[in-house]
């Protein structure tokens, strides 16, 4: 079905309203093959009529952005990210001998990969710290990938590899799960998911000690990206650290976070 300039505009303008994320007109035949099976599943016979659906049906909504975000995402993504949380991060928050629990925040945390693998950091970093108490909090836009992530039952990709560089800790905390794997409840019970839209407010359990933003501010134009930033700001305790994506750099946006080292930023201008 052929996918005209001006319904492609429309579709482009309601993903931007509805996510966030920017697209532009390359992003056609991404949308078109995307969004197909929802005109097929309603049984709509235009594209006309699916963007007539969209201004009326809240249902709707909910799967077209399920169906235009990207979810991509493994456990243990970027492996220096997890030997500066276990080398750096864990240590110093250790040494302060705080009371309160650790609160991490996994924003735009996709199928949920990232949040179980800081909490699996957590807990063998207990084996150092016997007292260190954590929280996490997973949060996206997408009620599907939160789906799977409350799930916590993964196969194929996103476990390969995991299975691959960390055997030990794959044996440790997955259990087989049909033809795949599933989160140890001794994990999951670290975990909570909501679903959460980085362009409102940020969750109201805030004053998060750690912020976990990867790979999702590469969908937004400069103006959303400031917004975000601003509210992962918000939801950060003083000493609190952001983690970026590998393919993310937010140097030339003004912003209340100063370079740490690579993908970790602080608050504010001076070390804490
Ligand atoms: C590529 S995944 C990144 C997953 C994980 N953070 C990682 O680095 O592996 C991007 C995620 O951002 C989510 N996302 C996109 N726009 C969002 C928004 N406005 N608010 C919250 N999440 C959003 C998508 O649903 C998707 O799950």
């Amino acid at each position: 079905m052929e996918l005209r300039d001006d319904h492609l505009s429309a579709l482009i303008a309601l993903v931007r309203q509805h996510t966030g994320i920017a697209m532009n007109e390359h992003k056609r035949v991404l949308l078109q093959g995307r969004l197909l099976p929802r005109l097929r599943a309603l049984g709509i016979a235009s594209w006309a009529g699916y963007i007539e659906r969209l201004a009326s049906d809240r249902t709707e909504v909910t799967s077209f952005i399920d169906s235009v975000t990207t979810n991509d995402t493994v456990f243990f993504r970027t492996p220096a990210v997890w030997s500066w949380l276990s080398e750096t991060f864990l240590p110093a928050f250790a040494a302060q001998g705080r009371a309160a629990p650790l609160r991490i925040w996994s924003a735009a945390a996709a199928t949920g990969e990232e949040a179980y693998s800081l909490a699996m950091s957590c807990l063998e970093y207990q084996a150092h710290a016997p007292g260190l108490r954590f929280e996490i909090l997973g949060t996206d836009i997408s009620h599907a990938a939160l789906a799977t992530a409350r799930a916590g039952a993964y196969r194929g990709r996103s476990v390969a590899r995991f299975e691959a560089d960390r055997p030990a800790l794959f044996r440790k905390y997955l259990v087989a799960h049909g033809d795949g794997v599933k989160v140890d409840p001794a994990v999951a019970q670290h975990v909570r998911f909501d679903q959460h839209n980085l362009l409102g407010r940020p969750p109201r359990s805030a004053a998060f000690d750690l912020v976990m933003l990867r790979n999702v501010l590469i969908y937004f134009d400069a103006e959303h990206q400031q917004q975000v930033l601003a509210g992962a700001r918000a939801a950060m305790g003083p000493s609190a650290r952001l983690v970026l994506g590998e393919q993310e750099s937010i140097t030339r946006l003004q912003t209340a976070f100063a370079f740490e080292q690579a993908h970790v930023y602080r608050i504010g201008g001076e070390p804490s």
